[in-house]
């Protein structure tokens, strides 16, 4: 994919309320534009607009045109441009605005254009819950498309300055509101046939998923195995949120010239490693999530050459956590 960006320069806006209509009319305008939710920072344009859907796709080098999640102020909004079966009405009016992401067929009038929802029949809307985003997206006027702020395949970024860092120059602006406090993806579930299908393990639990919906939701296909490529969303590619670093996962105890992320108790050897983060002393998986992709940035930008990672419970928001870290460790492509 041509690498042309128009943008020679990047707008850092404080979350003021002149940042929030600048940002705002920068969105109308087709200009991108990244801002913060609870999860990830997104990179946001108007989901209407062809032409500023694709500058997304150039400016983070993704390899093809993915569906993209568009972005709604509040649930009404959001679910003008779908259709909701009973699952997907009781899913959104339990966890809108927060970090899930419905995946719906198609209203008969929605203005989500076809690059956007990748050709496909269906459309993937959000409500995110981060005052800033809420503003902006209220401000704006349109639903906007927004994937995670990084360049295709490197760590979602959870600070403004790692938006910087992979896209300065790219986009028209970022607007700053500090650290994003959930720190992994929204939850995606499919709710096209009759029972709904965990498409993305994410900041809502498959536990909260159950506990409204009376049933555990199946991920399809969803497994973990390193190096099997098969995609659980159109476009999840197994290797993905790859920092430089090799990663190690399960680690027991950290070898000669290893980072170490540990979980709980540090890692034995984490105090000779090259470099070392814990993701959260008190065995907190809200705060693991919250640290981990700015941990992943932290530690590889030390160098070295792999990371060791210790074993983390795949419950509660360790299934969305366990899945990152094992795309972070699949084979590059
Ligand atoms: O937390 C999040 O969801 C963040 C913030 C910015 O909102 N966004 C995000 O977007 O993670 P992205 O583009 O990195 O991931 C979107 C995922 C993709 O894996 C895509 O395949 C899936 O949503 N998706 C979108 N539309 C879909 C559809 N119609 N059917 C199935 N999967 C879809
Ligand atoms: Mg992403």
């Amino acid at each position: 994919m041509s690498t042309k960006v128009d943008e020679a320069h990047t707008d850092l806006l404080t979350a003021s309320s002149e940042g929030i209509v600048t940002a705002g009319a920068l969105l109308r305008a087709g200009k991108l534009v990244a801002f913060p939710t609870e999860t990830v920072y997104g990179l946001g344009a108007d989901a209407t607009n062809g032409n500023a859907v694709a500058a997304i796709y150039a400016a983070k080098e993704r390899p093809s045109f993915n569906p993209l999640i568009a972005h709604y102020p509040d649930t009404e909004s959001a679910m003008r441009h779908g259709r909701f079966n009973e699952a997907a009405a009781k899913l959104a009016h339990a966890f809108w605005p927060g970090p899930l992401t419905l995946v719906v067929p198609k209203a008969d009038k929605c203005p989500i254009s076809e690059l956007a929802s990748a050709g496909l029949d269906s459309v993937a809307l959000r409500v995110p819950q981060h005052p800033i985003a809420r503003a902006v997206l209220q401000e704006a006027g349109i639903p906007v498309a927004a994937p995670s702020a990084n360049r295709s395949g490197r760590v979602s970024p959870t600070t403004a300055s790692h938006v910087m860092g992979d896209l300065d120059g790219r986009i028209a602006a970022i607007l700053d509101g500090g650290d994003t406090h959930v720190g992994v993806e929204s939850t995606i579930v499919a709710c096209i046939l009759e029972r709904p299908i965990l498409l993305r393990p994410g900041g809502i639990t498959r536990e909260a998923l159950k506990d409204v919906l009376g049933f555990d939701v199946e991920a399809e296909e969803f497994d973990n195995h390193p190096g099997d490529s098969a995609p659980i969303a159109p476009g999840q590619l197994s290797s993905h949120y790859a920092p430089n670093a090799k990663v190690r996962l399960n680690a027991s105890s950290v070898l000669p010239d290893e980072a170490a992320l540990s979980f709980g108790a540090p890692l034995p050897g984490a105090d000779i490693a090259r470099a070392h983060f814990n993701l959260s002393a008190g065995g907190n998986l809200e705060e693991a999530a919250a640290q981990l992709f700015s941990a992943l940035r932290q530690l590889d930008i030390t160098g070295v050459d792999c990371i060791a990672v210790a074993p983390i419970p795949l419950s509660g928001l360790g299934e969305a956590i366990n899945d990152r870290l094992f795309r972070a460790a699949a084979p590059r492509p």
